[in-house]
């Protein structure tokens, strides 16, 4: 068995081996060049030889990777094979929508398919590792990271996590077209305060438990390999010495079984958070508390030996971390073919074929969100109209790749205009208008331009003027969300707010084409312009997606998976919120209720809102049983017609709330949903089943449990506007 084969091998290992196999490194040299003979490079390289380092990372193409497994193998004493993980966040080359695109979809088999198709492409130039899924439930769109996970809901969140695992995994690791997959960041970042890339992380351990943990238990259940942890620090431990979050959690509580990987240098990043007092205190900390693999920290590396002498960690405690990272190195194959994933035929035939097209298409237009859409303003009449387009971003190639697609090239992405330009009936006419600030860059990108360079005005509402219809395509730049990216407004960066109401003013006839990586704050726009597309970053096949939606060749179906704020003040803002003791204006002119005096709490857009070009009305909310009791069981139905004009998809959602708990709950809580397609005039009853598993949550006994009492059930086309009926539990 794999396990047996584990323990041969560790026993022929020494101590430095098998503190070599807790080391990453990230890509030092050229491989085609000659070997580095100085430096941190030249140790490293000696380091490889040695055989004192387990994998690598952001090495790709089956020429490097080859060579340097070529070094583990033949080189080192005992010839263990390297490990190659990669940021395959949305798509290796060909990229799919980003990923919080992706969970507006709401489409779980088009989500594991994109990841599928993502494994299949990345593990073609050698690679047999993803940093991704990331599974941080967000409700701060401060946070540019929000544009890497599923959302604020932990339901949707926990399902959309086993699908990307299941993606990239598969079945097995027998074929050479999957790769481990990575839950992360192991827990807290996304609630780092103001919404501050790093920074401080202080939650409780209710909501780590029912909000922060569902989508990491979820993955382990759907059998992920491997789980990152995170830069922060969570209640006062950084999460990469947390022993608590790793040890007794994730190892012990949930039986996880895979390693976990650092973040990079977040062992070190202890010394700056003055946890630890240098790198060997980092070392002590960070292995004793179950991190397993030093990404780049060169922690374990410089100083696990000399702590074992010291007997301040345990030989048996590398032993563990060595295992599991060894027994992951079996189940994908390589001890019986290292050079598994590296085939130059496969290699050329895979990059960017039509079924990975295919599927990033799909995907695409399935992560499309219809905003409004006054006076069916969409879908656009195919023929005779006067069409502008305007905004840089119409016409920008790498912004629609978003940010982390580090695999793909800028400029690979079909823009808006090219989209447009395959229906041949309409005249075009496009214009920049102003340009997007992009403000700090990550991998030497940069386009910084001047905010107040209006002379691009003119032209666009010229351009407007003489148009039938304006599409304005206005938002961030896929570079302007992302790790270091957080925000502290909310609006269209730059000019682009007053380049919309320029061309408002000009022609009303605007549909506004948003381009994001996280929920903004448009309220102006929400209230004036009468169409409006979420079109968020969408990856390679943007623009067709975008025309195949805009000219209703595809009905759009998707649903926000974040609230949209009205400002940036009232964020963090999200559905599931507790209710406080002075949720309601107790009176008339009241002001000691929990609200705002300049803005109200609602949201501009709520959780689960989006449109469809047909209309859907739902009646008749049912529960069959108004009790139940453990082990039995309740359904709720309702009728959905299709009352529009063509056939279209809607996503029903089911919400409870638990009205009297030993803890507090939220208002609401998604915990169904199901995507119908309709005809005209057809409906159809969707019904969900409550059964005790629905009610269960982490209780004032700190344990996951149904507790009896009244609950109140709604189901609708988004979190905020439903039908409600009520049932009982008792235990
Ligand atoms: O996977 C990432 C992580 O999400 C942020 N820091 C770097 C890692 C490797 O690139």
């Amino acid at each position: 068995t794999i396990d047996q084969k584990v323990e041969t091998l560790l026993k022929k290992m020494s101590l430095e081996e098998k503190i070599g196999q807790l080391n990453q490194y990230n890509g030092f040299y050229d491989v085609t060049g000659p070997a580095p003979k100085e430096g941190q490079a030249a140790q490293k390289y000696d380091h490889l030889k040695k055989g004192l380092v387990g994998a690598m990372l952001n090495v790709r193409g089956v020429k490097d990777v080859r060579a340097l497994q070529k070094i583990a193998v033949e080189q080192t004493r005992l010839g263990i094979p390297l490990l190659f993980g990669f940021d395959v966040v949305h798509g290796y080359k060909t990229i799919s929508p980003i990923p919080l695109a992706e969970a507006a979809s709401w489409d779980l088999e088009a989500i594991q398919k994109s990841a599928a198709v993502a494994a299949d492409e990345a593990s073609s130039v050698g690679l047999n590792w993803t940093f991704a899924p990331m599974v941080d439930v967000s409700r701060d769109a401060r946070w540019g990271r929000v544009m890497e996970g599923a959302g604020e809901d932990p339901y949707l969140g926990s399902l959309i996590a086993a699908a990307r695992v299941k993606g990239f995994q598969g079945e097995n690791f027998n074929g050479n077209n999957t790769i481990l997959a990575c839950a992360k960041h192991f827990a807290g970042y996304a609630f780092a305060e103001a919404g501050r890339d790093y920074n401080t992380v202080d939650v409780s351990e209710n909501t780590l438990q029912n909000v922060i943990f569902p989508p990491f238990k979820a993955s382990v259940d759907a059998g992920v390999r491997t789980f990152m942890n995170s830069f922060n620090e969570l209640n006062g431990i950084p999460a990469t010495g947390n022993a608590w979050l790793q040890r007794q959690i994730l190892k012990k509580d949930w039986n996880f079984k895979g390693f976990v990987v650092s973040d990079w240098g977040s062992m070190n990043e202890m010394i700056a958070h003055h946890y630890a007092k240098d790198s060997m205190h980092a070392a002590e900390l960070s292995i004793n508390a179950g991190s397993d693999m030093d990404m780049e920290s060169y922690a374990y590396v410089s100083n696990l030996a000399t702590l074992v002498k010291e007997g301040k960690v345990k030989e048996t405690t590398i032993d563990d971390a060595a295992r599991r990272i060894l027994r992951t190195k079996f189940e994908l194959g390589l001890f019986d073919n290292p050079y598994k994933y590296c085939d130059e035929a496969r290699e050329k035939a895979t990059i960017g074929k039509p079924e990975i097209q295919e599927a990033v298409l799909d995907m695409a237009k399935k992560s499309i969100v219809l905003l409004k859409n006054d006076n069916e303003l969409l879908p656009l009449k195919k023929a005779g109209q006067k069409i502008a387009v305007i905004g840089a971003l119409a016409n920008d190639k790498t912004s629609p790749l978003g940010s982390w697609r580090i695999g793909a090239e800028d400029n690979t992405a079909i823009s808006v205009i090219e989209g447009l330009n395959q229906y041949k009936g309409n005249e075009i006419t496009y214009a920049k208008g102003a340009d997007v600030i992009v403000g700090r860059t990550l991998f030497g990108f940069e386009t910084k331009v001047n905010a107040t360079d209006k002379s691009g005005f003119a032209e666009a509402v010229a351009a407007a003027k003489k148009a039938d219809v304006v599409l304005m395509v206005l938002g961030e730049h896929g570079l302007q969300t992302g790790e270091g990216r957080s925000r502290t407004e909310l609006g269209l960066p730059g000019l682009q707010q007053e380049l919309l109401e320029e061309i408002y003013k000009v022609n009303p006839n605007v549909v506004l084409l948003l381009t994001n990586g996280r929920p903004l704050a448009i309220p102006w726009a929400a209230e004036n312009i009468p169409a409006i597309l979420d079109t968020w970053q969408l990856g390679t096949q943007s623009g067709n997606a975008i025309a195949q939606v805009l000219y209703g060749d595809y009905n759009p179906s998707g649903k926000l998976p974040m609230t949209f704020p009205r400002n940036v003040g009232q964020v963090p803002i999200y559905y599931n919120h507790k209710n406080t003791g002075r949720p309601v204006l107790p009176e008339p002119d009241s002001v000691f209720w929990s609200h705002y005096i300049d803005q109200s709490n609602t949201p501009l857009y709520p959780f689960g809102y989006g449109l469809s070009y047909s209309k859907f009305a739902y009646s008749d909310l049912k529960v069959s049983a108004s009790t139940f009791a453990k082990s039995g069981k309740t359904e709720v139905s309702i009728t959905v017609k299709n009352t529009g004009k063509i056939r279209g998809k809607e996503i029903v959602q089911m919400y409870i709330s638990d009205l009297i708990a030993s803890v507090t709950r939220p208002v609401k809580e998604l915990k169904g949903f199901e995507m119908i397609e309709l005809n005209p005039g057809e409906n159809k009853k969707v019904t969900f089943t409550i059964n005790e598993k629905t009610i269960e949550f982490f209780s004032a006994n700190n344990k996951w449990e149904a507790e009896a009492g009244d609950f109140k059930v709604f189901i609708g086309t988004n979190s905020a506007d439903t039908l409600e009926g009520n049932f009982q539990y008792s235990n």
